[in-house]
C-alpha cells in the first residue's frame, strides 16, 4: 500500500498569535519546520472573519512552501478571488459559519448552491485543483462527482467523537472512501484526527491524503513541530505496514 500524504494544518499557530495580535508564533516558521520534518503539504484556512490565518500569511506561506499549499476557503467571492490570484496547488471548499468554533459539518451539496458552483468554476478556470469537504455520505459523493471536481475530503469529525464506542463511523468513512475512489475521485480525509485515533483511518487504502492540525499543534507545544510531525508520519507508516 502506498503511504498517505500528510498535510499539516498550521491555523492554530496563528490562533495563538492572534490571541495577542502580535507577530509570534509565526505560522510560516511552523510550515517550514513541518516540511523539514516530512510533511507532504501545508494546509491553511483563510476564514472570512480572519480569526487565525491572515491574508499576509496566505501570501507568505503559498510562496514559501516547498511541498504544496492546500488553501481551505468558503465559497465567497472575496476569498475565491484571493485564491485565484495566489494560485495555491489545491483549494478545499468548506462550509463556514461565523459562530462555529471549527468547521462543524461538510458542505451540503444537495442544496445546489449557486455560489458554490460559481466558486468551483472560477477556481477551476484559474487552474487550481479543487476538493470539496463533505460528510462521508454516498449521496454527497455522487453530487460532488456531478459537480466535476477531482477530489473530495471526507469529514472525520463524527469518527473522532465516537471511535472509542464502536466502528459505525469508521465503516461509514470506509464505504464513502471506496465509493468516491470507484468514481475516480481522489479521496482526502480530516478533522479531529489525533495520535490515538488516526491509524484505523490511515489503513483505508482509498484515502490518499490526511489533513491534521489541532492534535499536531497541541503536541508541538511540548515537543516542537518537527518531532510532532515525525511521530504522526511514523503512525501512518506503521498503519500501512
Ligand atoms: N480538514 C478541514 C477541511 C478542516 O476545516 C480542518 C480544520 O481546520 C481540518 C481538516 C483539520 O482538523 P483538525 O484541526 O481537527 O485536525
Amino acid at each position: 500500500m502506498r503511504l498517505q500524504r500528510l498535510y499539516i494544518n498550521v491555523d492554530h499557530v496563528a490562533t495563538v498569535r492572534e490571541a495577542r495580535k502580535t507577530d509570534e508564533p509565526d505560522p510560516l516558521l511552523a510550515a517550514r519546520e513541518a516540511e523539514a520534518a516530512g510533511a507532504d503539504g501545508i494546509t491553511i484556512h483563510l476564514r472570512e472573519d480572519r480569526r487565525h490565518i491572515q491574508d499576509r500569511d496566505v501570501v507568505a506561506i503559498a510562496k514559501a512552501v516547498t511541498t504544496v499549499c492546500n488553501l481551505e476557503l468558503a465559497a465567497r467571492d472575496e476569498i475565491v478571488s484571493i485564491a485565484c490570484d495566489l494560485r495555491p496547488y489545491q483549494v478545499t471548499l468548506v462550509p463556514e459559519r461565523r459562530e462555529e468554533v471549527t468547521t462543524e459539518g461538510g458542505l451540503d451539496l444537495s442544496r445546489r448552491d449557486a455560489n458554490l458552483r460559481t466558486a468551483i468554476r472560477r477556481l477551476d478556470e484559474a487552474g487550481l485543483h479543487v476538493s470539496l469537504f463533505i460528510d462521508p455520505d454516498l449521496a454527497q459523493i455522487d453530487a460532488a462527482k456531478d459537480l466535476g471536481v477531482p477530489a473530495v475530503e471526507l469529514h472525520t469529525g463524527r469518527y473522532s467523537q465516537h471511535w472509542r464506542e464502536n466502528a459505525v463511523a469508521l465503516d461509514e468513512i470506509r464505504r464513502a472512501a471506496d465509493h468516491a475512489a470507484s468514481m475516480g475521485l481522489a479521496v482526502h480525509a480530516g478533522h479531529g484526527l489525533t495520535y490515538q485515533n488516526v491509524q484505523p483511518v490511515a489503513r483505508i487504502e482509498a484515502i490518499e491524503e490526511l489533513n491534521i492540525g489541532h492534535s499536531i499543534v497541541s503536541r508541538a507545544l511540548f515537543t516542537g513541530i518537527g518531532p510532532a510531525v515525525k511521530e504522526m508520519k511514523l503512525l501512518l507508516q506503521q498503519a500501512r505496514g
